[in-house]
């Protein structure tokens, strides 16, 4: 008999494929050798944002005897945020409907525990983020995975109806979307928002949506972005600065309500926030990076560099046969593997040091994903081998 909960052991397998990889792989091995280029997990390969240092330094001189005391979502990163939000997705939000938390993660956490009963099922796309499953899992809820359409991966709305049954209680969309980097547009939103207003209504049950913005902040070629929560009212927001600053170890994000929700229903959600994020473990984002706020939201990675590593990246990969789907957000590029067997590829990739993840961590074992927080000397070093040149 094991110590270990049914629900730890039920995340752990979910997980096990991607812990297997990050440190039991040939990969696994190798990580943290500086003499690797290492492409697989968004993780920083230079220096951090100088500006960053700088506001964390600032953030962390007390001011008054409560400096360091207890954080949960202060009032005035609160107001803060519904105004930047306001601008930014052209949605009216006040302060209270804004949860200020450890990153995305514990957004997506805490908007677990205040929608999901035990049994609750969910319903998400993949290829996706590896976390959502063992999340709901320890939450003792029901993951139901649908494929994403190829080739584009865009959203399969026939899958998600088809996957709607009467205990579904939430859909996550994750955009811009890790790993392709696809960013959904009006129209598939739009339509996302009438399948679910009609399938809420089939099933007698409010569906709410999750939508895990992490990445919106980080586009290519001057695109835009719209959030779901502007098309569909009873939408939260899961957001990160872990990634815009590529500081993912200094944990900072929230969890928004859309203000389109009807009033009874975002007042109810409001009530239950505090007590839920004390619950599950006072998942509030330290003292020190709720006072350094304002100045960590004027910052951002170089999307120029990445733009530059992803435009080099895909030509030297086409070479090979390797066909890169040209991301629209995030910091990856999400590649075909060139006909042949992916992991002799992935393989013949690792015997010269350079490692990308593969596709079949996140059953899509004809894809890789390449991270484009390499640095400009990893992408140099990889150019000719993902050419096929030596
Ligand atoms: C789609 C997605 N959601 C959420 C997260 C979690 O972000 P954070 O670690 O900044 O909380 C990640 C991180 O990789 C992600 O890719």
């Amino acid at each position: 008999m094991t110590v270990v909960s049914q629900r730890a052991i039920a995340a752990e397998r979910a997980f096990e494929a991607i812990k297997h990889f990050a440190f039991h792989s040939r990969y696994g091995e190798r990580r943290g050798d500086a003499d690797i280029a290492d492409f697989t997990f968004g993780n920083p390969q230079e220096m951090p944002l100088a500006g960053l240092v700088a506001a964390i330094r600032e953030g962390a001189v007390p001011h008054d005897k409560n400096w360091f005391a207890y954080k949960t979502s202060e009032e005035a990163p609160q107001a803060f945020l519904a105004d930047v939000l306001s601008r930014e997705l052209d949605l009216r939000f006040e302060p209270p409907d804004i949860a200020l938390t450890a990153g995305a993660f514990a957004a997506i956490s805490v908007a677990f525990r205040l929608l999901l009963d035990a049994g609750d099922e969910v319903v998400f796309s993949e290829p996706g983020w590896f976390c959502y499953e063992p999340m709901l899992l320890v939450a003792n809820a029901v993951p139901r995975k649908v494929p994403l359409a190829k080739p584009r991966f865009d959203l399969d709305l026939d899958a998600i109806d088809a996957a709607i049954g009467p205990r579904t209680r939430l859909v996550i969309v994750n955009t811009p979307h890790n790993p392709t980097g696809r960013i959904y547009g009006r129209d598939a939103l739009a339509a996302l928002a009438d399948r679910l207003e009609r399938a809420s209504r089939r099933i007698g049950r409010r569906i709410f949506l999750l939508s895990d913005e992490p990445y919106r902040r980080l586009r290519f070629d001057g695109r835009g972005f719209l959030s779901p929560a502007a098309v569909y009212p009873w939408t939260l927001i899961a957001y990160s600065y872990g990634k815009v600053l590529l500081a993912p170890g200094q944990r900072l994000g929230y969890l928004a309500i859309s203000p389109l929700m009807p009033a009874e229903d975002r007042q109810a959600l409001r009530d239950a926030m505090f007590a839920t994020q004390m619950a599950i473990g006072w998942c509030f984002p330290n003292a020190v990076m709720q006072n350094a706020l304002p100045q960590i939201d004027e910052l951002s990675i170089d999307t120029q560099a990445l733009t530059r590593r992803r435009d080099a990246l895909s030509e030297a990969l086409a070479k090979a046969g390797h066909a890169a789907l040209p991301p629209e957000g995030t910091f990856y590029l999400w590649v075909k593997w060139a006909s042949g067997d992916p992991e002799q590829q992935w393989n013949a990739f690792a015997d010269r040091g350079i490692f990308v993840m593969p596709g079949s961590v996140m059953n899509a074992p004809d894809y890789f994903r390449i991270s484009l927080t390499a640095s400009d000397e990893m992408v140099a070093r990889a150019l000719p081998v993902f050419a096929g040149a030596t």
